[in-house]
């Protein structure tokens, strides 16, 4: 069983940024309880786990994607506030930190693993996407609805529907490290090594 302390050791720097103490165990309550409703026994297990089975993730972990997220949309925040001389809007880095640890939490029941202990999509998942599990995870753990509407609408779920400022920059985070994996399976990406091989090839020196 995944015990508290483990949630709280990955994610210590993103909790200690967390002012509200409530908002704080809340966001671990919330992680707990995925863990036990999606039947995982070990931090182990979600180390192994890939972020999304939507493409392929060339090794990244949920856990990894989630700390990226949260440290994306985080610094998101700070650019702003640091470089503009008049930030329009209020940034609420309880709600960010909280969403973006929490933004893909509904995973924990969105994937499983299949009989040959592959991940694959679970009862659960085909049920309703993360965001939507997430959101209940949330408001099971009587989380604020400006957390849950960071869950909710992070991801296309989102798209045209009112949104915290929060949510804005959990979702642009976490589609910065979707995207690129993405255009990388259609072969979109444009990378350098990509040039290198071709040079090497004689593909752009002979035009
Ligand atoms: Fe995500």
């Amino acid at each position: 069983m995944i015990k508290r302390n483990e949630i709280e050791e990955v994610f210590s720097n993103f909790l200690s940024i967390i002012e509200d103490e409530e908002i704080k165990r809340k966001v671990v309550d919330a992680w707990l309880l995925g863990c036990k409703k999606g039947g995982w026994q070990s931090m182990e297990e979600l180390r192994q786990m890939p972020f999304t089975l939507l493409t392929d993730c060339k090794g990244i972990n949920f856990l990894e994607h989630t700390l990226a997220v949260t440290e994306g949309a985080l610094q998101l925040a700070k650019a702003q506030e640091k470089q503009y001389s008049i930030v329009p809007y209020n940034i609420n880095y309880d709600i960010l930190v909280a969403g973006g640890l929490l933004h893909d939490v509904g995973k924990l029941l969105e994937i499983g693993k299949n009989n040959e202990e592959r991940f694959t999509k679970s009862h659960s998942g085909k049920c309703m996407r993360h965001p939507i599990s997430g959101a209940i995870l949330a408001a099971e753990v009587d989380l604020p609805e400006e957390i849950v509407n960071v869950i909710a609408c992070h991801a296309k779920e989102g798209e045209g529907r009112p949104q915290v400022l929060e949510t804005v920059f959990v979702h642009q985070a976490d589609f910065a490290t979707f995207n690129p994996l993405v255009m990388m399976t259609k072969d979109t990406l444009i990378r350098k090594d990509d040039i290198n091989i071709k040079k090497n090839r004689g593909v752009l020196k002979n035009g």
